[in-house]
C-alpha cells in the first residue's frame, strides 16, 4: 500500500511531484522517493521516514527536469529503508519503476533474473520489475512493459520511466488503483485524485486491467494485451481545498466538523420533495426484486464493519431481512451458506480495501448480486459491485475514519428504508416520520459540535489514563465498538467496548478506583438495565461519564458527568451518538502529543491482506 505520482510536461517536475506526495502520504509515510530525467541523467533522490525529509534535503539541491515518477511508501516486502524506498531501478541504471501493490510471485522472478546475473539491492518485491524490464527491453519501452506484465502475478499500479525514452511515462493499472490527470502540455499519473488536482479536474480513471503512456501531448489507453482504445474524460466537481485542512489544525478534525455537510450531501436527491419517501436513484430494482431477497450479508473491516453492526439492527428493525455482518478478512476464507437470494453488501470508504475486495468478488462468484456503499467514485469497489449507493463524505484524508462512517450510516439507513418501503413493512405517517427524522439529522450534528469544549476537557482528564472502557447496550454497543476503535487508534490508549449486560461474566475485574468508562445511553427501551450496569461499575470506583439525550435529568444522578446530544429516533442514535467519541479521542490523541492524522503502524487505504 503506498502513493505512486508521475508527471511528464515543461514545468520542473520536482515540486509537482513532492506536491502530489503530499497528496498521497495518507497511503503511508515510511519512506518517499522520485526519479527525474534531465539530459541524459536519471536522477534518483529517496529518504528514509516522512516526505519531510526528502523535501528538506531537495529544498537545498533542486533536481532538474521536466519527467519524473514519485512514491510514498508503506512497507510490504522488505523493512522501512532507504534501500527499500521506490523508486527502483536495474543493473544500468536505465529504468526506474514506482510501485503500489504486492507482486505475489517476485520470489520466483527474483530467483530468475538473479541466475542471469541480476544483482538486486532492495529486499522489495517491486525490483523484480525494474530488472525485468531491463532484461526483456526489446527497444521498445511500451511493448517491453507489456511483456514484462504478463510476467508478473497480484496486485499492481505501476509507473515505469526509462533513459532510452525519456519523453514518456508508463502506466499500469492491475487491481491497485490509479488515475491520469490531463493537462495543457502536461500530463500526471497518480494513485489518487487529490494528487493532481492542484493542476487539472480533467482524469481518466484506469480500469482493471488498462495501462496508458503519457508523453507532453497527450495521453493512450491500452488494454494488457496493448489495444487501443478510447477513454471518457470524468471531470471532477469537488474542490482542491475540500481535501486541504481548511484551517483546522489536523485533517481529523476538520473531517469530524464536516459531518453536518457530509450527511447533507449524502441524503441530497434520496429524498422525495414532499419528505415523505425515500427514492434511490442509482438502483433500479423492482419490488418483485426487492421481495426475494431473503437474507442479507454484509461484509466489510474496520470503522466500515461497525457501521454494517449498525445496519443490521436497523434493517432488520425496518425491513424484516435477517441480516449477517461479517469481517472481510474471516469472511472472504469461509463458505458462507448463501443461496441466491442472499445479497451481499460491502461497506468500504476507500473502496479499495483488498478483504472487502476479493469477498465482492467471492461473492460475485457463488453467483450472488452485490451491492457497495463506498466512498469513492472510481474505486475497484465501485466499479466492480453490480450495484452501489455512493456517500458523498468527499475525500476522507485522516488514517482516522469520521465521515465516511455518519455518511455510510445514512447510506444504510436510506437503504433500509427503501427496503421497508418496496415490501410494506412500513407506510404511511411512520415511514414520513423516520423521512422527517433523517433530514433534522445534519442540524442535530451541528448541535453536537458545539460542545467539543467540554469533550476536550474530559479527553485531557482522560488521556492521562492507560485505559478506558465504552460500554452500551443494542446500538449503543455498535456505536461503543466505534468509539473504542477510534479511542485506540490514535491515543493509543487501551480502550474496550463491551455490551453492558456482559461487564459481569469477567471484565468487571478491570474496573478499579478512576479508570474512565464512557456509558452510552441513548436505547430507550434499555435505559433502565443500563442504568443498573453504571451503577456496577460506579460501586467499584469508575470514572463515569455519560452520553445521553438531552432532557434526561435522571442520568446525572448515577453519573460523574453527562454529555447531552439531541434527541432523535432511538435508531437513529448512532450518527449523533459517535461525534461526542470521535471528538473524545481526537482530543486525547491531542493530549498525548501524538500525530493524529498518521497514526503509528496505520495506512488509510489497506490495499493489501
Ligand atoms: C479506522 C479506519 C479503518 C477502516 C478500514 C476499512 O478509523 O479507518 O478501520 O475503516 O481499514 O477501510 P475502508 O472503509 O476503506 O474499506
Amino acid at each position: 500500500m503506498c502513493g505512486i505520482v508521475g508527471y511528464v510536461g515543461r514545468r520542473q517536475a520536482q515540486e509537482i511531484l513532492l506536491s502530489g506526495l503530499s497528496k498521497l502520504e495518507y497511503r503511508g509515510y515510511d519512506s518517499a522517493g522520485v526519479a527525474i530525467y534531465h539530459e541524459n541523467v536519471l536522477s534518483i533522490e529517496k529518504t528514509l521516514g516522512r516526505l519531510k525529509g526528502l523535501e528538506d534535503r531537495l529544498d537545498g539541491q533542486p533536481v532538474q527536469g521536466t519527467i519524473g515518477i514519485g512514491h510514498t511508501r508503506w512497507a510490504t516486502h522488505g523493512k522501512p529503508s532507504t534501500e527499500n524506498a521506490h523508486p527502483h531501478t536495474d543493473c544500468s541504471g536505465d529504468f526506474v519503476v514506482v510501485h503500489n501493490g504486492i507482486i505475489e510471485n517476485y520470489l520466483a522472478l527474483r530467483e530468475e533474473l538473479e541466475a542471469k546475473g541480476h544483482r538486486f539491492v532492495s529486499e522489495t518485491d517491486t525490483e523484480v520489475v525494474s530488472h525485468l524490464v531491463e532484461d526483456l527491453f526489446t527497444g521498445d519501452l511500451f511493448t517491453t512493459v507489456l511483456a514484462v506484465i504478463q510476467k508478473m502475478r497480484g496486485a499492481f499500479a505501476l509507473g515505469v520511466l526509462s533513459k532510452r525514452e525519456p519523453d514518456k511515462l508508463i502506466a499500469v493499472r492491475s487491481h491497485s488503483p490509479l488515475v491520469i490527470g490531463l493537462g495543457e502540455g502536461e500530463n500526471f499519473l497518480a494513485s489518487d485524485i487529490p494528487a493532481i488536482l492542484p493542476y487539472t479536474r480533467d482524469v481518466l480513471i484506469l480500469d482493471e486491467g488498462e495501462m496508458a503512456v503519457l508523453t507532453q501531448d497527450g495521453v493512450q489507453c491500452y488494454d494488457l494485451q496493448g489495444q487501443p482504445h478510447g477513454k471518457d474524460v470524468f471531470t471532477v466537481t469537488w474542490d482542491a481545498v475540500a481535501a486541504e485542512k481548511d484551517g483546522y489544525e489536523h485533517y481529523m478534525l476538520k473531517e469530524i466538523h464536516e459531518q453536518p455537510r457530509a450527511v447533507s450531501d449524502t441524503l441530497r436527491g434520496r429524498i422525495t420533495e414532499d419528505g415523505r419517501r425515500v427514492i434511490l436513484p442509482e438502483l433500479a430494482w423492482t419490488s418483485e426484486e426487492i421481495k426475494q431477497f431473503d437474507r442479507i450479508h454484509i461484509v466489510a473491516c474496520g470503522t466500515s464493519y461497525h457501521a454494517g453492526l449498525v445496519g443490521k439492527v436497523v434493517i432488520e428493525q425496518l425491513a424484516r431481512i435477517p441480516v449477517d455482518v461479517e469481517i472481510a478478512s474471516e469472511y472472504r476464507y469461509r463458505d458462507p451458506i448463501v443461496s441466491d437470494r442472499t445479497l451481499v453488501m460491502v461497506i468500504s470508504q476507500s473502496g479499495e480495501t483488498a478483504d472487502t475486495l476479493a469477498a465482492l468478488r467471492n461473492a460475485q462468484e457463488r453467483g450472488n448480486k452485490v451491492l457497495a456503499i463506498t466512498n469513492v467514485v472510481g474505486s475497484s469497489v465501485a466499479r466492480e459491485a453490480n450495484d452501489v449507493i455512493i456517500t458523498w463524505a468527499g475525500p476522507e484524508i485522516s488514517v482516522a475514519s469520521t465521515k465516511a462512517y455518519t455518511t455510510q450510516l445514512i447510506a444504510l439507513y436510506l437503504f433500509s428504508v427503501y427496503l421497508a418501503q418496496a415490501k410494506g413493512t412500513i407506510q404511511g405517517e411512520a415511514l414520513a416520520t423516520i423521512v422527517q427524522a433523517l433530514l433534522e439529522l445534519p442540524q442535530k450534528l451541528s448541535e453536537v459540535l458545539d460542545t467539543a469544549p467540554k469533550i476536550e476537557e474530559i479527553a485531557k482528564a482522560f488521556s492521562s489514563w492507560d485505559d478506558a472502557f465504552f460500554l452500551g447496550r443494542g446500538l449503543d454497543y455498535s456505536v461503543a465498538l466505534e468509539g473504542a476503535l477510534k479511542y485506540k487508534e490514535i491515543s493509543y490508549i487501551h480502550a474496550e467496548a463491551y455490551p453492558s449486560g456482559e461487564l459481569k461474566h469477567g471484565t468487571l475485574a478491570l474496573i478499579v478506583d478512576d479508570v474512565p468508562v464512557v456509558a452510552l445511553l441513548t436505547q430507550d427501551a434499555l435505559y433502565e438495565k443500563s442504568i443498573s450496569n453504571i451503577k456496577e461499575v460506579k460501586a467499584r470506583g469508575a470514572h463515569v461519564v455519560a452520553i445521553a439525550w438531552a432532557g434526561d435529568e435522571e442520568t446525572q444522578k448515577s453519573v460523574d458527568r453527562v454529555l447531552y446530544v439531541p434527541k432523535t429516533l432511538s435508531f437513529l442514535a448512532p450518527i449523533v451518538l459517535v461525534v461526542p467519541l470521535q471528538l473524545l479521542a481526537y482530543y486525547a490523541s491531542v493530549a498525548r502529543g501524538n500525530d493524529v492524522d498518521k497514526p503509528r503502524n496505520l495506512a488509510k487505504s489497506v490495499t493489501v491482506e
